[in-house]
């Protein structure tokens, strides 16, 4: 048994003593992020839950906080396999189960689905998005998510999961008013067997370091990626102060500002009459507001960039 410790495999600052058992590897173990940063109340949570030994841990959050990189990476990191599979309003448990597909022999066989997969394996499976799926197929989740499993016909057997098998689940709130549509209440009962955690978008400083990674890629030297990474940061966060009072259609996310950053690396040599930063900006954030509020959101980054304000 080889137990990794978390501050040299995320390069984290906290004591080296802190480990986790290294997960059992293979083909499901998804691919490294190298630019990936865990951010230190996320390892706590993720530790915690590891060590428990429960099933289920939901990550709630508005959208491009870092729900989903989370347990992707943190799988990724200490080669865990993991599932991943998007809900839909459709999803029934038949996706999640399994169901019977033709095969070359012109006969029908029971292909297992990704839950059934995990919990037999003792993989982790990563429901994303899961409150747009109906409520009563959710319900269904419950015996697999509490760890005792259940019948499944197909395969005449009662299937227990694994030691090791666990369900994340990520979520927008159910709100339509914040721009989440189609999302349900979920029922209670599910929530009351899982996890709860309120991802936040990352504080400055992390959030700093995420985005300068991206410059500092390019070409950019540390200092300079910092000073334009920071003020892209503080503009996130007026941002967001907006969009919580009810002035914005949208809160400006760690993924918006991610792909601010790179567009404005790659057109860093386009020429034209905007600055890549403006250009970027528009194409990350700015074209999927109203008018109004586009033209306010370009007038904040000239005073704070420059360069000229976007007509
Ligand atoms: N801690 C992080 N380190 C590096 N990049 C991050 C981090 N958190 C978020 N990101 C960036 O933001 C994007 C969105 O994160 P994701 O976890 O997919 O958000 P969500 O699932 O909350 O919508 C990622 O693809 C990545 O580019
Ligand atoms: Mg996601």
């Amino acid at each position: 048994m080889t137990n990794l410790s978390l501050a040299k495999v995320f390069n984290l600052d906290m004591p080296e003593g802190i480990e986790i058992e290294q997960g059992c590897g293979g083909a499901f173990v998804p691919p490294q992020n190298p630019s990936y940063k865990l951010r230190k109340e996320l390892a706590r949570v993720m530790y915690g839950f590891f060590v428990s030994g429960d099933v289920a841990l939901t990550l709630m959050g508005l959208q491009g906080c870092g729900k989903s990189s989370l347990p992707r990476e943190w799988h990724a990191r200490l080669g865990y396999p993991l599932m991943e599979y998007t809900c839909n309003a459709r999803t029934e448990m038949t996706d999640l189960i399994g169901m019977y597909k033709p095969n070359e022999k012109g006969s029908l066989t029971f292909a297992e689905g990704p839950l059934l997969v995990c919990a037999r394996n003792g993989y982790s499976l990563l429901l994303d998005e899961y409150n747009v799926m109906d409520p009563g197929v959710a319900a269904a989740m419950h015996p697999w998510i509490e760890g005792t499993g259940a019948y499944v016909p197909e395969l005449k057997e009662f299937v227990r999961p694994a030691p090791g098998f666990r369900v994340f689940m990520t979520a927008n709130p159910a709100d339509a008013g914040q721009g989440f549509m189609g999302r349900v209440e979920q029922d209670a009962a599910l929530e009351d067997r899982s996890w709860s955690v309120w991802v936040d978008y990352a504080n400055q400083e992390d959030e700093t370091e995420i985005v300068s990674q991206i410059f500092v890629k390019s070409g950019e030297s540390p200092e300079s990626a910092e000073t334009v990474s920071k003020k892209m940061v503080e503009m996130a966060n007026k941002l967001r102060k907006q969009f919580a009072e009810g002035r914005l259609k949208m809160a400006m996310s760690t993924r918006c500002l991610c792909r601010w950053a790179t567009c404005a690396t790659i057109f860093s040599n386009a020429g034209g009459d905007t600055t890549p930063l403006s250009f970027g900006l528009e194409l990350a954030f700015t074209n999927k507001l109203p008018p109004e509020e586009k033209a306010a959101v370009n007038e904040m980054a000239y005073q704070m960039f420059g360069g000229g304000p976007k007509k």
